[in-house]
């Protein structure tokens, strides 16, 4: 195989594997490598993770995609990060981390994002960072800190996010890309950096937080240490990169105004670039700023996604049946599934409900309903949630949606594929790049290093748009199924948050 050298490296911290991409100057991919862990849920609604972790696979998985690549380790000049966003990772003065960093899935801070919305405003609120205050975002974990830990926050003296933590262990540095500063929601979104006013109106401390940097710029060079652990050379640049979902966005080109881009993974995420902040009023759409420098973005989570599947495979099958087997079998039943709806809230949902006890649900079961109707709901009730958060981005005023655009495991399947076109009555196509988030990081790294002139001329040249699927007869079905879908959540709401009650 012909590579060409200078090679870079895109590092992606997720939340149960770290993956490294290497990349040549062209931006094709020459190794990639990956290492497992866990995560931890002690109590219900807690997820946590050691982030030593984060860093021991670091070490591992860099060393494996540089043999893999069969390169001299010399020859990487570059490294960009990406990772889970909004985990809170907190050190004390020395440096040492504080307690296990809180995850993004992390759903035990609802009495904190009340405090948020009653000391700043919900609506001033939403102005500012261009978000509600949800579970899952950064700024109320720290307030849960102050709340049960107080001996904890007392020695806070930076607070980082998962990546920027490995970051700190290449580099020595401090610092934050743009994209994951403004999902801990304590940014203004406009001015992309810390907002000040906001930190001290919450109580914490303004020095806590480290400088900011757009995904391309450069934050800090290889230690010896760092390098002696890696084998790659010291000195060598790490550039910020930027939080999963934009540097996703970065592997999947999408980057400019009028590409809406939807990942089918454990979680659903539909995502569209902006050239302005652009946000949803009630705060129902996330908005952030992108990897991309200068530019900004919309997106909305559905947290049970394709995870929806695997949990309905896991649970009643096992391992006994394959995806392939399960699948086929949902292509045997109707569109409708046969009156069967089915609700993906599996772990609360985050858009258009932001709601840590919205539940989950099949509705409207009958004896006539068949294996293949109940996988048929699940795969057109994800489809349906995805469509929640595409109807609220048309909505915003989001200007001339030009395509869209599939990537993540669920999108390999023709059937899932074919009734999500159908469900949002939308041509969907697939692209070339399957690599997401580690991948886009490579090529902020390699765009940072001056390869590329900037981020869109690295995408168009290393992505493209491969087959489209149109939507069939089973749109219109599809389209009053969808109004009794969304008449469920409003109905059941009141008694999923009971329900937790009457256990305890
Ligand atoms: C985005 C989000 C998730 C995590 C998981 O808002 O919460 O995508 O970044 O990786």
């Amino acid at each position: 195989m012909e590579t060409a050298s200078p090679y870079f490296i895109g590092i992606d911290s997720s939340t149960t594997a770290t993956k490294a991409i290497l990349i040549d100057r062209e931006g094709k991919i020459i190794a990639i490598a990956s290492s497992e862990y866990s995560f931890e849920t002690p109590f219900p609604l807690w997820s946590e993770q050691d982030p030593q972790l984060w860093w021991n696979a670091t070490v591992e998985s860099i060393r494996q995609a540089v043999k893999a690549g069969g390169i001299a380790p010399q020859d990487v000049k570059g490294i960009g990060l990406t990772g889970q966003m909004h985990g809170l990772v907190i050190l004390d003065q020395d440096g040492q981390v504080l307690r296990p960093a809180i995850l993004w899935n992390d759903q035990r801070t609802q009495r904190q994002c009340d405090f948020i919305r009653e000391v700043i405003g919900k609506k001033e609120f939403i102005q500012l960072t261009g978000n509600d205050a949800l579970t899952g975002f950064t700024a109320p974990k720290i307030l849960w800190v102050r709340d049960e830990e107080p001996e904890i926050y007392r020695k806070i003296a930076h607070v980082l996010l998962p990546k920027d933590y490995v970051r700190l262990k290449l580099t020595g540095e401090y610092a934050i890309d743009r994209a994951d500063g403004s999902g801990t929601v304590l940014f203004d979104l406009a001015r992309r950096d810390w907002s000040s006013e906001l930190i001290q109106k919450l109580g914490m401390q303004r020095e806590w937080f480290p400088p900011t940097f757009e995904g391309t710029a450069a934050t800090g060079r290889l230690t010896q240490a760092a390098a002696a652990a890696t084998g790659l050379s010291e000195g060598i640049p790490v550039f910020a990169g930027g939080g999963d979902q934009s540097a996703a966005a970065v592997g999947t080109g999408a980057v400019e105004e009028g590409i809406v881009s939807i990942s089918l993974g454990t979680s659903g995420v539909v995502f569209a670039t902006a050239d302005h902040p652009f946000i949803e009023p009630e705060g129902r759409l996330h908005a952030f700023c992108h990897a991309v420098p200068g530019k900004w973005h919309l997106m909305g989570v559905m947290l049970s996604a394709a995870g929806s599947l695997r949990w309905f495979r896991d649970t009643f099958f096992k391992e006994k049946i394959s995806y392939d087997e399960i699948v086929s079998a949902a292509a045997q039943s109707p569109a409708g599934s046969q009156g069967l709806l089915f609700m993906p809230y599996l772990t609360g949902e985050r858009t258009p409900y932001p709601d840590p006890l919205a539940r989950g649900g099949f509705v409207g079961i009958t004896v006539r309903n068949t294996f293949g109707d109940f996988t048929r709901a699940v795969l057109e009730g994800v489809a349906f949630g995805l469509r929640d958060s595409f109807e609220l981005m048309k909505g915003a005023g989001l200007s001339g949606i030009d395509h869209v655009r599939i990537t993540g495991g669920g999108a390999r399947n023709p059937t899932w594929l074919q009734i999500i076109a159908d469900v949002l009555n939308t041509q969907i196509y697939t692209v070339d790049s399957e690599e997401g988030a580690a991948f886009g990081a490579a090529l902020l790294a390699a765009t940072g290093a001056g390869v590329f002139s900037t981020v869109e001329e690295a995408c168009r040249n290393t992505i493209h748009r491969m087959e489209g699927v149109k939507p069939g007869e089973n749109a219109s079905l599809y389209e009053e199924l969808y109004g009794e879908y969304r008449s469920l959540y409003p109905a059941l709401k009141d008694g999923f948050h009971r329900l937790p009650k009457i256990l305890d």
